[in-house]
């Protein structure tokens, strides 16, 4: 398994088709993706594993397992994708944590180390996190990652049109 970043108390590693349980633990949580508009099924939650499996062939990252170092339990998702805002490609730092986790700082941990890994190996000049308008918690996480609004925009997902905050971060070096 492709370790990518390492923190204190996480461990970010490439996901495998052996992660299919811990991923649905997230995917299919009703509350965990409200945001989403609601759970998946298996089989948009094979898809979107399949999604992230081929981006880390075709663009080297995508939203990588996060794994609780103490326990070596997959307790989230967080890494980067390109996205766009309005006709824009971005990279983003996006995080889903399985619902039993949240509250201790984990995806805050984990999406500050995507941002230093982003500015520093991938030499990206700025990064976004792109949030729907109702997702406060979301929203927490990229402020406490040093992120200001930039723009308000509809994103059209699930045949809903949802408005969403686009989140940045410019790199000062
Ligand atoms: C978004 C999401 C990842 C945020 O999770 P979270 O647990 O609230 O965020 P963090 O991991 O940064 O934890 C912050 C909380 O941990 C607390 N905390 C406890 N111990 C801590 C520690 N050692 N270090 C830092 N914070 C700690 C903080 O005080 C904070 O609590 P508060 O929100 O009550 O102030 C989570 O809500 C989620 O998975 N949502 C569903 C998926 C989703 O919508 N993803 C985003 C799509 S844009």
């Amino acid at each position: 398994m492709k370790t990518i970043i390492t923190t204190s108390r996480l461990v970010l590693r490439e996901m495998t088709q052996k992660d299919y349980p811990a991923l649905s633990l997230i995917l299919q949580d009703t509350q965990t993706m409200y945001a989403y508009e609601g759970a998946f099924n298996n089989i948009e939650t094979q898809e979107w594993l399949d999604k992230m499996l081929a981006r880390y062939k075709t663009d080297g990252f995508g939203l990588w397992a996060v794994i609780l170092k103490n326990t070596k339990e997959m307790i989230g998702q967080t890494g980067l994708t390109y996205q766009s805002v309005y006709d824009d490609k971005v990279l983003e730092i996006g995080y889903l944590f399985n619902r039993k986790y949240w509250g201790n700082g984990y995806a805050t941990e984990a999406a500050i180390a995507c941002k230093e890994y982003a500015f520093g190996k991938l030499n990206a000049s700025e990064v976004y996190s792109i949030i729907r308008d109702t997702n406060v918690a979301s929203m927490n996480v990229a402020i406490r990652n040093g992120m200001l609004i930039r723009t308000r925009f509809i994103k059209h997902y699930r045949n809903m049109d949802m408005p969403h905050f686009a989140f940045s971060v410019r790199n000062k070096q």
